[in-house]
């Protein structure tokens, strides 16, 4: 069934000039790209965005990181999207994540890890509805 995933391109891959690199990899795996943008978000619609993780240790570091410089935010669309993008992009820790994994190929520890992919149905629609209104979002016949 087709399906709708949320991706972030995160502030360690933007400034490191691999926006065009990951989004070949993502394309070339065949997902549709049906929204797009550029986002700097604050420290407070970071801790939003990552709210199920209010708490943890690493929560803070990771709201800091979130928020320290643009991102790409987008959504994809694919047959089994969510789990197909969670394959791509590979374990959290890029040292953990498969040969040829965005994550293994672009991230440089686990805080930097380079992507965000959503890690199930709920979550996509949760985090797809936190960034974009459906005027941003393009139709792609499944
Ligand atoms: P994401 O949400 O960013 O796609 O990553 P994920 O599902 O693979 O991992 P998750 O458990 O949701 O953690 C969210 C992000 O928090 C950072 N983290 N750091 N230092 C640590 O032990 C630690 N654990 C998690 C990572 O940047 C992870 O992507
Ligand atoms: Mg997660």
């Amino acid at each position: 069934m087709s399906q709708r995933t949320l991706a972030i391109i995160k502030p360690d891959a933007v400034r490191r000039k691999l926006i065009g690199e990951i989004i070949t990899a993502i394309t070339q795996a065949g997902f549709h790209i049906v929204g797009l943008k550029l986002v700097h978000m604050t420290k407070e619609q970071a801790e939003s965005f990552y709210d199920v993780h209010r708490g943890r240790f690493f929560f803070e570091e990771l709201t800091r990181f979130m928020s320290s410089g643009p991102v790409v935010v987008m959504v994809l669309q694919k047959e089994q999207a969510v789990e197909d993008f969670r394959s791509l992009i590979g374990a959290t820790d890029p040292t953990e994540a498969a040969a040829g994994t965005i994550r293994h190929r672009f991230g440089t520890s686990k805080g930097e890890n380079a992507i965000h992919g959503s890690d199930s149905l709920e979550s996509a629609e949760r985090e797809i509805a936190f960034f974009f209104s459906s005027i941003e979002l393009v139709d792609h016949a499944p």
